[in-house]
């Protein structure tokens, strides 16, 4: 992994909703963690865990009863001090290209592909002239596999795939150094989500200065792709991970991160018991004690984030030693 300054550095994101009658909703707390130039960080969790209140955060996109604490520097700019202004004009599409969650909601139903691309080519980038935005639109559509003889169609003629790297192109004219996709698998048979996160990978490969956050409850999408791996539970992230590691021998270290895995069909297929709490009555200690089988009275204190695992218990690092064994 590159030693280069982090694309996305996130220190001590918390954001809170107010709600009528002073309740206060924990949507994200204290979320630490950096995207690294090259690499693809996957956050995963439950839904409702906070994953797109965290996006929404980095996109300034957040409703008038969210309150944030923290920093998000994406460079010198501190996403969480950063005004409408500047996320309209220099954050979303320039430094962030989002690829959303459901391409069809982010495509005006009236509007061809192809005018779509050129209103963002002419948006984001210096292109001018019909000749040159034509060229721009169609080169924007081949970097993501987009067809060509596809693009006088409306959104509504293309399927699921077909829409979805249309909103990957989209996502990528500003070349913004940080790719940021929210469940962009959504709705996808397996096919179509592989491909479709196999082409993030390859524009985050490609000139190696791009970063991908993607966020995603598919943990075969994440384990597909992602170098390391986030898992949020109740607004926390518990857990920061090498990929290979989480998903191979060693295996997470989180008594949570243990359960989602072995949830899935492919291994276990043992579902977590019970459900995660409401983010607007989180009790004091550790939010995932109720489900947890290692859970000790040392619990009741909320655990901090020791290195890369926040827990009392967790489970072992395996060391080449115990692996041979
Ligand atoms: N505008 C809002 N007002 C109050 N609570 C909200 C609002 N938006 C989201 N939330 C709360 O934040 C939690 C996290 O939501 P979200 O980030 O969408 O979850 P996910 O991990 O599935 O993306 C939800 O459970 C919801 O209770
Ligand atoms: S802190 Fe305790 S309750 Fe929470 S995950 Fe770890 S062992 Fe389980
Ligand atoms: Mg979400």
């Amino acid at each position: 992994m590159t030693e280069r300054a982090p694309v996305l550095s996130v220190r001590g994101l918390s954001v809170r909703f107010l709600m009528p009658g002073g309740h206060r909703v924990a949507a994200v707390t204290d979320a630490h963690f950096d995207v690294a130039p090259g690499e693809c960080l996957a956050l995963i969790g439950e839904s409702g865990c906070g994953k797109s209140v965290l996006a929404s955060a980095l996109l300034g996109l957040l409703p008038g009863n969210a309150q944030t604490a923290g920093r998000a520097l994406l460079g010198d700019l501190d996403l969480l001090d950063a005004d409408e202004r500047t996320f309209a004009r220099t954050v979303r599409g320039r430094l962030i290209g989002l690829v959303p969650q459901s391409p069809a909601a982010h495509l005006t139903p009236v509007r061809t592909i192809r005018a779509h691309l050129e209103e963002t080519v002419a948006e984001l980038t210096e292109v001018r002239g019909r000749t040159a935005l034509r060229e721009a639109a169609e080169a924007a559509a081949g970097r993501a596999a987009f067809p060509v003889t596809h693009l006088d169609r409306h959104p509504h003629e293309l399927s699921g795939g077909l829409a979805q790297r249309a909103a990957t192109a989209l996502a990528l004219v500003g070349d913004a150094p940080l790719l940021l996709a929210d469940e962009p698998t959504t709705g996808l048979d397996r096919d179509l989500v592989d491909r479709t996160v196999d082409e993030l990978r390859r524009h985050v490969d490609q000139g190696g200065s791009r970063a991908l956050l993607m966020i995603t409850h598919d943990l075969a999408a994440a384990e597909r792709i992602a170098d390391r791996v986030a898992v949020m539970y109740a607004g926390r992230i518990v857990e920061l991970a090498d990929a290979a590691a989480f998903f191979g021998a060693a295996g997470p270290r989180h008594p949570y991160s243990r359960g989602l895995l072995d949830a899935l069909p492919d291994r276990a297929f043992a579902p977590i018991p019970g459900l995660p709490p409401e983010l607007g009555a989180l009790p004091e200690g550790c939010a995932f004690a109720a489900r947890c089988d290692r859970a000790s009275d040392a619990c009741a204190a909320l655990p901090p984030l020791r290195g890369t695992v926040a827990c009392h218990h967790p489970h072992a690092v395996l060391t080449e030693a115990a692996d041979r064994a």
